[in-house]
Order: C-alpha cells, then structure tokens, then sequence
C-alpha cells in the first residue's frame, strides 16, 4: 500500500533529530556520463555534500543517533569499524560537539598502515582516542570480535564512572545501547528528500543505485521506495559482503525500522536486491577499474567518487547497464555516499593504477 510525503514525515517525526547537516542535498544530472553512455539517464544524489566532517551518509544517520545518546546521558561513545572508517570519523566530529568523548575501536581489515592519513588524521584532529585491532587481511570484522572489543572498552569507562554508548558499525543494526534503527530512519527520509527532487524535475527514477556496506542505508531506501513507489527497484552495491548473508541482515534491519515507523510495508527478501560481484580483491582494496572510474567521474563530472565504496557501486552501475539489467531508456538515481578522506590514504595504489 502506497502512502503519502505527509505520512511517511509524520512516522519519522517522532524521533528525535538534531541538525548537524544541510539538507536537502543537491540532486542534478550527470550530462557528460549519460552522453557518454548514450543513456540511461543518470542523476546523482550528492549526500557526499552533508556539510560536516567531508559529508556523507553516517552524518545523515547521525542526526538521528546523537539525539538518543544525549537521551541516554552518555558521555562517552565507543564504536568499530575498519581501519580508514568514515563512519568513526563522523562519529567522532558529531559527539565531540555535544561534549561525548570519542573511543573507536578500528580493524585493520586491509593493507594500509596505520599512520595519520585521511579519516584517521581527522580522528587525530578532532582528539579521537583510537584503539587500533589486527584482523584477517580483506574480511570483514567478525562482530563476536567486535562486541568483544567494545564491551572491554565499555567496561573499562564503566569503572571509572563514565557513561559509555556502544553504537554498532555504520550506525545500522540496532544492537548495543542503540535499540531502534535509527540510521535506516535517516534513510527513509532521504527517499523521500531525493523523491521530492525528483518528482520536481518531472519524473520517478525507476532504478535507485548506491554503495552498500552495513546496510542500514539500503534498508532505508528499500522501505522509502516500497512506501511512497514500490515499483523503484533499489540496487545495493555491496563493497565487503556477499549477497545471501547480506540480503538477509539489510531484511532484518528493514524489518525493524517498519515496526519503529509503524509501516505497512511488508518487506520481503525480493525487495533486497544485493550485488556482490563488484567487491572483487575484498574490501578496500583498490584495483585498476577503482582508479580509472575515480578518473573518469572527475574529469566528466567534476565529481570525485570515494576508493572504497561509491567508485565500486559506480563500476556496479556501469557494468548493470552494459548487462542491459538497467535499460538504456530507464532513469536512475546514484546516491554518491561520501568517503573521500580515504583516496589520500590510497595514493600509492590510484597513482601507480593511473600512471
Ligand atoms: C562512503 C560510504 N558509502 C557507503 C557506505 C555504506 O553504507 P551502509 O553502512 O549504510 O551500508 C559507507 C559505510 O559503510 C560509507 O562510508
């Protein structure tokens, strides 16, 4: 059943926000790739143009997430995630404002030292106490390891007296002290942001493509297209996890964020649609295609896609259409979703990938 703009900002409006971006975010076509290609027509949705901290989805999440940490008078936020993590960094420069003192806790789950480059320079800045982890070369954090981790370091604070919150990777399934989907709300709600811009250029996208790593931005975009156009097909371009135990995670945070809005939705496994063939050597790695795909968004574009995520969902994007699952005459959405702290930290590789 399709609801109504009205309907779905009532169901998001009662929860809590605190305005830490600038939205809307600007959507516009991208001319000289469409030409290029010889359609379909694309647009971008430059949610890389948040306005805090380099921009990015996790700072749309995390106006919904700071407001239950000050609810839950934390002073302190303990959080995991990869080595050159945006979604940390982020955390980080969004709580260091309300006076909740940062401690991430980073996995080194691919080939990069960890020295002061990009997101961990930034962490560095704002005065992040960051706590560096080995872990398995190009997988993904095991999230027993995770929870091991943090609990230790919430436990520690806990002695002293602190109040700590524990908020999951990315902000997206609800676990820890963060018991409601909160990030895929924020996500819900740029459905419908990116939905008005476009219904204000004349047209519905019929296919909505972006980078999907742990699945709370996806999960809220399946639900805003079910909601408002269920004809939408949502495609997630996962960069670090296959798609059946994926799908299934995105489900469950589906699932829970219709029961926090109360939506009739019924989401199913079908409305999922997870690529994987894309995240290639693992993770983070850069390859050729990342670099030549970062070139060619810049130079046609004027638009810098990020290393690890938006370049692989970019190459998922191109090659959907070359395989004709995306047809010429379809319209199409790309959420650029940020991260571009991360290309200095991959110089070595774009630069001996575009000599
Ligand atoms: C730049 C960027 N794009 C996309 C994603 C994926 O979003 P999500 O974690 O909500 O799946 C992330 C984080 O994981 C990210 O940092």
């Amino acid at each position: 059943m399709t609801i109504s703009m009205a309907e779905i900002d009532r169901m998001i409006a009662k929860y809590p926000r605190i305005e830490l971006i600038h939205l809307p975010t600007p959507l516009r076509k991208l001319a000289n790739v469409t030409a290029d290609l010889g359609g379909p027509d694309i647009y971008i949705k430059r949610d890389d143009l948040t306005g805090m901290a380099f921009g990015g989805n996790k700072s749309r999440k995390l106006e919904f997430i700071l407001p239950d940490m000050i609810a839950k008078k934390a002073d302190v936020v303990v959080t995991w995630a990869g080595l050159q993590s945006n979604w940390a960094m982020q955390t980080a420069a969004a709580a260091v404002r309300f006076g909740i003192r940062p401690i991430l806790v980073l996995f080194k789950t691919y080939d990069l030292p960890a020295e002061r480059d990009g997101n961990i320079l930034l962490d560095y800045i704002l005065g992040a106490d960051v706590r560096i982890r080995e872990a398995v070369k190009g997988k993904l954090v095991r999230l027993e390891d995770a929870l091991a981790a943090v609990e230790e370091v919430a436990d520690e604070e806990r002695r002293k007296g602190r109040h700590p919150y524990i908020v999951p990777i990315g902000g997206s399934m609800p676990l820890g002290s963060m018991d409601l989907p909160l990030g895929a709300i924020s996500y819900v709600n740029a459905y419908r942001e990116m939905l008005a811009q476009t219904r204000a250029l004349g047209f519905e996208p019929d296919f909505v493509v972006h980078s999907t790593g742990s699945g709370a931005t996806q999960a809220g975009l399946v639900l805003g297209a079910k909601a408002l156009t269920p004809k939408v097909r949502v495609v997630g371009i996962s960069v670090s996890d296959f798609k059946d135990s994926f799908g299934r995670e995105v489900l469950a945070i589906a699932e829970a964020t219709e029961r926090a809005l109360d939506l009739a939705t019924d989401v199913r496994a079908a409305d999922v649609i997870v690529h994987d063939e894309y995240i290639r050597e693992g993770y983070g790695i850069v390859n050729k295609d990342v670099a030549d795909v970062i070139r060619m968004m810049f130079i046609r574009e004027g638009i810098v896609l990020d290393p690890v995520y938006t370049s692989k969902a970019f190459i998922g994007l191109l090659d959907l259409i070359r395989r004709g699952d995306i047809p010429r005459s379809a319209k199409v959405v790309f959420f650029h979703t940020g991260g571009t702290p991360a290309l200095f930290p991959n110089k070595h590789k774009l630069v001996e990938y575009l000599k």
